[in-house]
């Protein structure tokens, strides 16, 4: 699919009428999709998950009520302000986790990944293939000139996940982030479109 945003042009600020199109993309095995109210069950299962809870700032407990705000207020209200886009992401019609690009910044024509996956999928390629997807959609097909991932270092399979994506590790930004009211340093990871 092509698109492309009609760029700014050498204003210095964020526009306000640019946002992603609402985005089905697919892959080998995989559909990235809008979320679904009948997905709510599955992200509250997904969120919840102690590994989720342990490398992302999410509520605790995760509440079917997150779920439901989530699906039908924070995804859309992301994609109305042009900050990002949610996807969730469906492997042989199964709900396998949700991925987003988000603080996206239309003039320096940046946007960052962000991805959990449920628990039952993992390990077997998903997040690899719909990052490097999603990655791909955004610097070939919607003209971004860099793709970020964040991850704290101990976050062993979500680094992983970097490096079989086709990003480039750059170094740690410290205290870049926080969990659960903790500071910690995030290793940041770039994809660029010379990388494709
Ligand atoms: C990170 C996450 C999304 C990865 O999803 P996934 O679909 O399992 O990822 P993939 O199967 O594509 O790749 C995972 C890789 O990490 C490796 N891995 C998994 N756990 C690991 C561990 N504890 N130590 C080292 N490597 C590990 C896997 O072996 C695999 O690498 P390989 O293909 O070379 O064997 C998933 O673990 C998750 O949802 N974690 C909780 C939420 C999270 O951390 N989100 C990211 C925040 S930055």
């Amino acid at each position: 699919m092509r698109w492309r945003p009609l760029w700014p042009n050498t204003k210095a600020t964020q526009p306000r009428s640019v946002r992603f199109p609402d985005l089905i993309l697919r892959t080998e095995r995989l559909v990235l999709r809008p979320l679904r109210d009948s997905d709510a069950t599955d992200v509250v299962a997904g969120a919840s998950d102690p590994v989720t809870q342990q490398w992302l700032p999410l509520p605790r407990p995760y509440t079917v009520d997150h779920a439901r705000a989530f699906i039908n207020r924070l995804a859309p209200g992301l994609h109305a302000v042009g900050h990002g886009v949610v996807r969730a992401i469906e492997h042989n019609g199964a709900f396998a986790g949700v991925i987003d690009l988000k603080r996206t910044d239309w003039v320096a024509r940046v946007t960052e990944i962000g991805y959990w996956a449920m628990p039952a999928f993992r390990g077997r390629g998903v997040m690899t293939e719909a990052t490097t997807a999603l990655s791909h959609w955004a610097l070939h097909n919607a003209g971004f000139e860099r793709v970020e991932l964040r991850i704290a270092p101990g976050n062993a399979a979500s680094n992983r996940v970097a490096i079989k994506s086709g990003f480039a590790r750059e170094g740690i930004a410290r205290s870049a982030g926080q969990i659960h009211g903790t500071r910690v340093d995030l290793v940041i990871y770039s994809r660029i479109p010379t990388d494709l």
